[in-house]
């Protein structure tokens, strides 16, 4: 046993496995996959409950997982919702964007904790109206952002913290992929009746967070922003093609490409782009700028929110130029166990949202100007309302 694993061993939480947290799913696709092997690996957990719109959906996920004994008869949320005899603690809730707002706002009302998928919603207005019933519960609502939990997403919060930049005055951010529409189960991504945003609410929000969370999130003021649909609409897109599904361009109704120039408070400038598709590698690395020291942080192949390579510290030592590579750090548990552990452990310790929507209320804000301005064809104020 080395010294990191003893100081691991040391650290290691023990779970109070006598009070189990009873969980209930609403939405049974991609994602609750993902969250039910993740719960399935914490041994305070009850599955009790599902809820799909599509009827034997939610029974045929619980069967694949060999969970049994789970009550799935119902309509939507709402029937779950109202079924007292589950005597449920919290939702998960892994349904499609336009379907975020709603049942938090249902769940929240009916006195439960509650996991919400990224994106927070598709409107600021909808955050703010999930914002005011997480209030007025005095529940615990964490939103899906598993990059939070990546120990270089926490260092790039350290180096920040820590002053070796100085003073930040300009962010770049975003990320991409060349050709990466999501259509792995269908057009739920794409559709507008079901998405309402495409690239900047699926990767863009995670680029948006990766910097705003490292510099405490200060509060957006105005935006520049830009849509584009050129890819998503053409029967001829490659993947498309080879999926045999050239329709997919006409149920096209969301953006494949955003950029925004965006003013933070604090005199912050963030320079933003996201593509799900494009004819570029990579629209660029995230930097972080400042006057002692500027970070740069590598983009992924196929962006989804973590950190492509070492990061890199432009600084200067003795009135030197020099640079210090951060090395990347091996993660041993999975994001999703962790972001699942962490929302039980704030449950069951009566502490606060891993991902506190009071943050992530900006991230939408900005999202939610970029869809403004794009519109306007000009810059837009950014107005929060009131919670
Ligand atoms: N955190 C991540 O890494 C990650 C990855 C992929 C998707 N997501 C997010 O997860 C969400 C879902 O994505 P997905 O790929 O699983 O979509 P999906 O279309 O595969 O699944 C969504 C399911 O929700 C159901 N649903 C919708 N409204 C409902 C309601 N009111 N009550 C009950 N069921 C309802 C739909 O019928 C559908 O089966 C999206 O918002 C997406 O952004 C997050």
């Amino acid at each position: 046993m080395g010294l990191d694993d003893f100081k691991e061993n040391q650290e290691k939480k023990v779970i109070d496995t006598t009070r189990k947290v009873r969980i209930g799913f609403i939405g049974c696709g991609w994602i609750a996959e993902s969250h039910m092997r993740a719960l399935l690996n914490q041994p305070d957990v009850e599955i009790v409950a599902g809820a799909d719109l599509i009827p034997g959906k939610a029974a045929k996920f619980f069967e694949k997982f060999g969970v049994e004994g789970v009550k799935t008869d119902y309509a939507s949320h709402k029937e779950l919702l109202a079924d007292k005899s589950l005597n449920l603690d919290a939702v998960t809730i892994c349904t499609y964007n336009r379907q975020h707002a709603q049942p938090a706002i249902d769940s929240l009302n009916a006195g439960l904790h509650v996991l919400l998928e990224k994106p927070f919603t598709v409107t600021l207005d909808e955050a703010v109206a999930v914002m005011k019933a997480e209030k007025a519960s005095g529940k615990i609502l964490s939103i899906g952002f598993q990059p939070r939990m990546d120990a270089n997403m926490k260092m790039i919060k350290k180096i920040v913290e820590s002053g070796a930049l100085g003073q930040i005055y300009y962010i770049q951010t975003g990320g991409g992929r060349r050709r990466g529409i999501p259509t792995p189960y269908g057009t739920t991504f794409i559709e507008d009746k079901t998405a309402g945003i495409g690239a900047l609410g699926d990767i863009g929000c995670y680029s948006l967070d990766m910097v705003l969370n490292a510099i405490g999130y200060p509060k957006p003021l105005t935006v520049s922003g830009y849509k584009s649909n050129f890819f998503g609409t053409d029967p001829n897109y490659s993947d498309y093609v080879h999926k045999n599904h050239p329709e997919y361009a006409k149920l096209f109704g969301v953006d494949d490409f955003a950029a925004a120039f965006i003013r933070l408070e604090g005199g912050i400038i963030l320079d933003f782009r996201i593509a799900w598709a494009m004819n570029l590698d990579t629209p660029g690395d995230t930097i972080i700028m400042g006057t002692k020291g500027s970070l740069r942080i590598p983009s992924t192949e196929c962006w989804n929110g973590t950190v492509g390579g070492p990061m890199v510290l432009y600084h200067e030592v003795c009135g030197e130029q020099t640079q210090t590579e951060i090395p990347i750090i091996k993660m041993k548990e999975g994001l999703f166990d962790l972001k699942i552990r962490t929302f039980l452990d704030a449950i069951k310790e009566n502490g606060t949202a891993p991902v506190p929507s009071s943050q992530i209320l900006y991230n939408q804000a900005i999202i939610d100007g970029i869809a403004k301005s794009a519109e306007a064809g000009r810059e837009v104020e950014i107005v929060i309302p009131e919670i």
